[in-house]
């Protein structure tokens, strides 16, 4: 049984499944991660990878899985409902880039966000006449900050998921840092909402991939990948937590 937007089979999906936006980079982290990564699924070219975990430790072997989600909240909105609701699919870790918004993230570091903050109607809809609250999985958040090794630069507490990438509001950047919201990306606060409709687990981990307050210099693609790793492992530990 296919859904409208996944074409694998039932069982095709390991419990937990990593989410980047770009499906390049699933098939790159479904290389770099699982032993015998298999296609499941690969509709409008949102590739989806299922194996067995590669790393050292004591997750070797679990089962394990990537799909991308495209950019911004509808997309992750269709395919985390779908993984969720028709897959027996448990955790969602969202692995992305973010611009840093507080002065004290830097380019490069990692963040896991607690909450979310949005621009977004679509948890509005969700408990009528509430404004709902978007937060990640508490065990699933603990295990990440838990991974970090020392030396690794990584915050955690609350992003802002946009609907606009280049539209900003006026004031709102600087409003945001001074309530000390990290960085802003386009998908998390959805996340967590599917995650809280179906009763199950999200969490996001970002690469702060440039910054919107601070000067700083990009990072290189050397640096790029490295940091890329951080957060990778950051979120397996969120996986299999
Ligand atoms: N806005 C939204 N998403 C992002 C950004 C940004 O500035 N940088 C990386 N992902």
């Amino acid at each position: 049984m296919a859904t409208p937007h996944i074409t694998a089979e039932p069982g095709d999906f390991a419990p937990a499944v990593l989410m980047p936006g770009d499906p390049k980079r699933a098939e790159r982290m479904a290389r770099l991660i699982l032993d015998s990564p298999r296609l499941v699924t690969d509709v409008r070219g949102i590739l989806g990878f299922t194996g067995t975990y590669a790393g050292d430790g004591p997750h070797l072997g679990r089962p394990l899985s990537v799909m991308a989600s495209g950019m911004g909240m509808p997309s992750i909105t269709i395919y985390a409902t779908e993984l969720f609701r028709w897959y027996g699919v448990e955790r969602i870790i969202r692995v992305g880039t973010a611009g840093g918004i507080a002065p004290a993230v830097a380019v490069g570091d990692v963040v896991v966000g607690v909450g979310a903050h949005t621009t977004s109607s679509m948890n509005e809809l969700r408990i009528p006449g509430t404004h709902f609250s978007a937060v990640a999985d508490f065990t699933m958040a603990a295990a990440a900050m838990q991974a970090a090794g020392a030396g690794l630069r990584v915050h955690a507490g609350t992003v802002i998921s946009e609907d606009h990438f280049y539209f900003k509001v006026p004031g709102q950047v600087e409003a945001l840092a001074a309530y000390g919201v990290l960085c802003v990306e386009m998908e998390a606060a959805a996340l967590y909402g599917v995650a809280a409709e179906h009763g199950k687990g999200a969490l996001g981990v970002f690469t702060v991939s440039d910054h919107l307050t601070t000067e700083g210099t990009n990072m290189t693609a050397a640096e790029r990948e490295t940091h890329f790793q951080d957060a990778l492992t950051l979120a397996v530990a969120a996986a299999f937590a």
